[in-house]
């Protein structure tokens, strides 16, 4: 079984990476260009397969009783005895956790009342019944001493308190192993970065390219090449934008969602989008913005940020 799984999941990887690759929404033109056809169809042949061993195997078994019910038989007829059916494992379980009284000696159990012609069996509890009664006595009081008298386990409020303890010491941690100023848009600054700018430009096509298009020229929202902003083309202003979203527009807040680097990545990337005029880009929206240079060199920024 363990085989299978991981003979299916080598199967399916190359398909989950393709999947994981293709951003731009995909157009399902015909359930053969589905993606998930080959998992769907794996899986459910499996489930097929499985059904099938469960039949046979259930199959084989019967036969089996068949044939050591016939050896049985024939043995009795041999020693010319009787030949009584042993219950069944399954029947011999139910029996015990019910101990039904048989209908021929109901009689025994009857009480005497009699309303309108209903009458009453005393039926005992059945073992079943009992046994987890006495299942849950048990655990009662091994719950009791645990968790109220020797205090040996934490209550919900005590389980809560140690998550939280343990989330702020991995807080703490966290804080000591990266120091440094944490950024937000009073100190951010634009990266220039090769690996930074990358990272910013794989955010941008992965997420942003629907709206923006892949090249900054705009769509639903606007063009992001040209000196024209809405709501301010520095830095800060970008970083603001990414970061809160512009209330009742399309853009949305990714502050939520987008680490303070990442965000601060992506900005920097549509930096050096700005005078690359793409083909067919939308027409400027919004103030003229004199902006910093493409991709400002670091002291510039520092000017711009007021540090
Ligand atoms: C669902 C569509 C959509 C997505 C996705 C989207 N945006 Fe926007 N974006 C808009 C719209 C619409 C506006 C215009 C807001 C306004 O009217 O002020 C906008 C505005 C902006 C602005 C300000 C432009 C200006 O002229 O002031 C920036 C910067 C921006 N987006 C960056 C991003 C980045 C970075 C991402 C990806 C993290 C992103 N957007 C994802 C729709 C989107």
């Amino acid at each position: 079984m363990k085989k299978l799984f991981s003979t299916l999941l080598i199967l399916l990887l190359p398909l989950i990476s393709l999947v994981a690759q293709s951003n731009a929404e995909p157009v399902i033109v015909s359930i053969w260009d589905d993606p998930y056809l080959l998992f769907y169809t794996s899986v459910g042949f499996m489930f097929a397969v499985i059904l099938l061993v469960l039949t046979v195997a259930v199959y084989m078994l019967k036969v089996l009783n068949i044939m050591v019910k016939k050896a049985q038989m024939e043995r009795a007829a041999q020693e010319g005895r009787e030949f009584k059916q042993e219950p069944s494992l399954w029947e011999k379980i139910w029996q015990g956790a019910n101990k039904f009284v048989p209908v021929e000696k109901e009689a025994t159990i009857l009480l005497d009342h009699n309303y309108d012609g209903i009458r009453e069996l005393d039926n005992h509890l059945p073992p079943w019944w009992t046994y987890l009664f006495i299942g849950t006595v048990i655990w009662g009081v091994i719950y009791f001493f645990a968790y109220h008298v020797t205090d040996s386990l934490p209550l919900s409020i005590g389980e809560y308190d140690n998550e939280v303890a343990l989330a702020n010491d991995q807080i703490q941690k966290r804080k000591a192993a990266a120091p440094g100023i944490q950024i937000d848009e009073s100190n951010v600054l634009a990266t220039t970065d090769a690996a930074d700018l990358k990272d910013g430009k794989s955010t941008f096509t992965s997420i942003c390219a629907s709206c923006h298009r892949a090249d900054g020229g705009g769509d639903i929202g606007p063009n992001l090449t040209d000196d024209y902003w809405k709501n301010g083309g520095s830095m800060t202003d970008i970083y603001k934008v990414v970061k809160n979203g512009v209330t009742g527009t399309n853009m949305v807040a990714w502050g939520g969602t987008m680490s303070p680097e990442k965000m601060r990545n992506v900005s920097s990337y549509l930096l050096t989008l700005i005078g690359t005029n793409p083909v067919n880009a939308k027409k400027p929206e919004g103030v003229l913005f004199k902006a910093e240079p493409v991709a400002p060199k670091s002291d510039s920024v520092k000017i711009q940020a007021g540090l």
